[in-house]
């Protein structure tokens, strides 16, 4: 249900280059930046995001942390929201270091930024 749309609107934003948007963005480029892209949240993205992509090593019941710092746990949806700036930062920036070995597409990537800094803080 949520993925044809999404992929219509990626297309739309992969065609104005989403990452060149974040250098100096202003409020106003930010409304732009947003004004366009499907709503996300954790129960449409960010869970299954999250639990396929970083909670192999993250998650408080990991066994295998792989060296993830205890702290650094996004079982929740508070617990996402709570790290949303290292989130981005780690997962997200123009040059991301989580996880450590790659694997995530670069939708994917987009899409965590429109749930995290376009969508409804908590959700
Ligand atoms: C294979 C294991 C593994 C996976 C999968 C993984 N991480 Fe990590 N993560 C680590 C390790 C090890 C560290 C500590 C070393 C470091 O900071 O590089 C870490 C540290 C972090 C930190 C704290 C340091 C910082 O950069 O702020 C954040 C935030 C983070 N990871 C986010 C994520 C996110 C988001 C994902 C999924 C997109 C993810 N990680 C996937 C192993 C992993």
């Amino acid at each position: 249900m949520v993925l044809a749309p999404l992929l219509v609107f990626f297309a739309c934003a992969a065609g104005g280059d989403p990452a060149a948007g974040d250098t100096g963005a202003g409020a106003d480029s930010h409304d732009e930046a947003c004004a366009d892209v499907p709503t996300l949240d954790w129960d449409n993205f960010g869970h299954g995001f999250l639990v396929a992509s970083c909670q192999g090593c993250h998650a408080s019941t990991a066994t295998e942390r792989q060296g993830a710092p205890e702290a650094v746990v996004f079982d929740t949806v508070d617990d996402a929201w709570r790290q949303k700036e290292a989130i981005l930062r780690s997962a997200a920036g123009d040059a991301p270091s989580m996880p450590p070995r790659g694997g995530v597409s670069d939708d994917d990537r987009t899409r965590l930024k429109w749930w995290l800094e376009c969508g409804t803080p908590g959700a």
